[in-house]
């Protein structure tokens, strides 16, 4: 959701900023624009894809060696070229680009009208490039930390001054920032972003504002100059290439077994990670919240209590009862996502204590956090997560200790089989006919059988339902007709009589059942079957989940839709 780049350095931005900005696609934009410095400031905004504002800049060059460039993921206001960043001052000092929410907007808007300025777009961000040409007498850095003390929200920024064409200043409040520092200075919300040069970063903290010369950075807090820490960037700039893939997803969901591999093997996590306390509470949103789900049974084994799973955006609203004494875990991939960082904060104000779960070191869940343990994932472009959940339900493994070692040490094989087994479901476009399409399980089976449903409506759109096996019976049996499709999840030897039971209960009504699982006999009971290698039971949603990602991919494939850049949907959801 939403990217900043910028750069200053000897040489030309402009094809710095487009390689920024198409790395930053991934994650969901509606639209796109660069601002150069130079004796005026110069916008380019286009609507849609990077390419069509490459299509305006090769028709219209224009050349400098310090700007600004932001993929926008609408909040207030359509998508419109009027609304895309980056904004300019009334008086063209000042160019800002935003990501974030600045909450106070009307009360600000109303500030600039006093002042004599109309904004002209309808976005939140618009007022901050007025409020600087407002606050500036000369200093920029001084006018941004003025500005920034007006705004409420949250609020990653990148503005360009008039008055100092090479310098960009930068102001980070609980929205990403990083500085690179390589042949020429880069600011980005997103290190995946940052040319391959950069060899150190320096995270942003919140409340702190930047100034950023072609020779590196100066960092301020509350306008005092502080120490800025530089260190080794984690994801090496644009790492990501399709190798060869005709998607991201696929790439991904090959790279399953390594990544679950380096998630168990390579030790990246605090110093007193592990599972404490007297009760436990796991939290994530969309597939973390369904990776975690899966592994309830495992972690209550773990612990000889029960674990409550919830969503972020819900434990927010629950009952402030206190938890001191006990543990929260919160997962997501990109350690970005709002609804689970402000879970975290508010988990910490109740008295838990927190552990990230995070495949991005670092991220703002894992400063968040009292302690973290990272997935060694690597990263995922593809905005519907494969190898993010995969390595989540590994490293659950990790943290339930020592009696499910062994299980976890087999995942990468069985991952890898998994893998060979779901090939069989190449060309299965035109599987569905479009109605909806149901994923039942029981236990962890749940878990993926939630996943399997959400991969198919994200990148397909087609309907899909997952529903604990038990609960069908409880009315959305009444969807079941002639063909209606099933898939049953069923990797629990424990489970085949109740299984047995749900399959036949849908085919009585005529629903066509695809199994997902190791049992022949589940296999010979449905319509037809992908076969799994026996998997632990607690475990089985980092294996089972695979024929199910690839079952999406592959209809999603056959009607044509965008597989790695989903309509609507961001990579990591930076808003409450
Ligand atoms: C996954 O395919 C989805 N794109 C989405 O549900 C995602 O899992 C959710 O937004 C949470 O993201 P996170 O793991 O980065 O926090
Ligand atoms: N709230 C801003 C807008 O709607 C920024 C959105 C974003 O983060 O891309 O323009």
């Amino acid at each position: 959701m939403c990217g900043i780049i910028g750069f200053t350095g000897g040489r030309n931005a402009v094809p710095v900023l487009i390689d920024g900005l198409k790395a930053l696609e991934y994650r969901g934009y509606d639209s796109a624009g660069i601002a150069i410095a130079g004796e005026k400031i110069t916008t380019v905004k286009s609507v849609g894809r990077i390419s069509s504002l490459e299509k305006k800049l090769e028709a219209a060059p224009v050349v400098g060696c310090c700007g600004i460039g932001h993929t926008r993921w609408a909040t207030h206001g359509c998508p419109t070229e009027g609304n895309c960043h980056p904004h300019m001052s009334a008086d063209g000092k000042f160019a800002v680009v935003h990501n974030g929410i600045i909450e106070n907007d009307k009360e600000l808007r109303a500030l600039i009208r006093e002042a004599g300025i109309e904004p002209k777009s309808d976005t939140d961000s618009e007022v901050v490039a007025h409020l600087l040409s407002l606050d500036y007498d000369g200093d920029p850095v001084e006018a941004l930390c003025r500005t920034v003390s007006r705004l409420k929200g949250s609020f990653a920024l990148g503005v360009l001054c008039a008055d100092r064409p090479d310098e960009i200043y930068a102001a980070k409040m609980r929205s990403p920032l990083l500085i690179g520092y390589g042949d020429g200075t880069c600011l980005s919300s997103d290190g995946t972003a940052m040319p391959r040069d950069i060899n150190e970063i320096t995270v942003l903290a919140d409340g702190q504002t930047a100034r950023l010369t072609k020779d590196g950075a100066t960092v301020y807090f509350r306008g005092k100059q502080v120490g800025c820490e530089r260190i080794k960037p984690t994801v090496s700039g644009r790492a990501a290439s399709l190798s060869g893939y005709p998607h991201f997803m696929l790439k991904e969901m090959y790279e399953q077994p390594e990544a679950i591999a380096r998630t168990i093997s390579t030790e990246c996590r605090g110093k007193r990670t592990g599972l404490k306390g007297t009760g436990l509470t796991l939290i994530g949103c969309g597939s973390s919240y369904n990776a975690a789900l899966s592994c309830r049974p495992l972690l209550e084994r773990a612990t000889g209590r029960s674990v409550e799973v919830a969503l972020a955006g819900e434990f927010l609203y629950s009952e402030r009862v206190p938890a001191y004494g006990k543990q929260c875990v919160l997962l997501s991939q990109s350690g970005e996502t709002a609804d689970t960082i402000a879970a975290a904060e508010e988990a910490a104000r109740r008295g838990y204590g927190t552990l990230a779960i995070t495949n991005v070191h670092a991220s703002t869940l894992t400063r968040t956090c009292d302690d973290y343990l990272c997935t060694r994932a690597g990263p995922e472009i593809s905005v519907a997560t494969t190898k993010g959940f995969t390595t989540q339900v590994a490293a659950l493994g990790l943290l339930a200790g020592s009696e499910f070692a062994s299980a976890v040490r087999e995942l990468p094989g069985l991952a890898e089989k998994a893998l060979q087994a779901s090939e069989g479901l190449k060309n299965t476009a035109g599987y569905f006919d479009g109605g909806c399409v149901f994923f039942m399980g029981r236990g962890a089976d749940y878990g993926a059988a939630l996943e399997g449903a959400l991969k198919l409506k994200e990148i397909s759109y087609i309907p899909a339902i997952g529903i604990a096996a038990g609960e069908l019976k409880h009315g959305s049996i009444s969807l079941i007709e002639k063909g209606t499709p099933v898939i049953a999840i069923c990797t629990d030897d424990r489970l085949i009589g109740k299984s047995l039971l749900s399959i036949a209960t849908v085919k009585t009504r005529g629903g066509y059942v695809i199994g997902v699982t190791s049992s022949p006999e589940i296999a010979a009971a449905c319509d037809e079957a992908i076969m799994l290698p026996p998997v632990h039971p607690m475990l089985s949603a980092a294996v089972s989940v695979i024929p199910l990602q690839r079952l999406a991919y592959e209809v999603a494939l056959g009607l044509g839709r965008d597989i790695d850049k989903p309509r609507n949907l961001a990579k990591s959801v930076t808003v409450e």
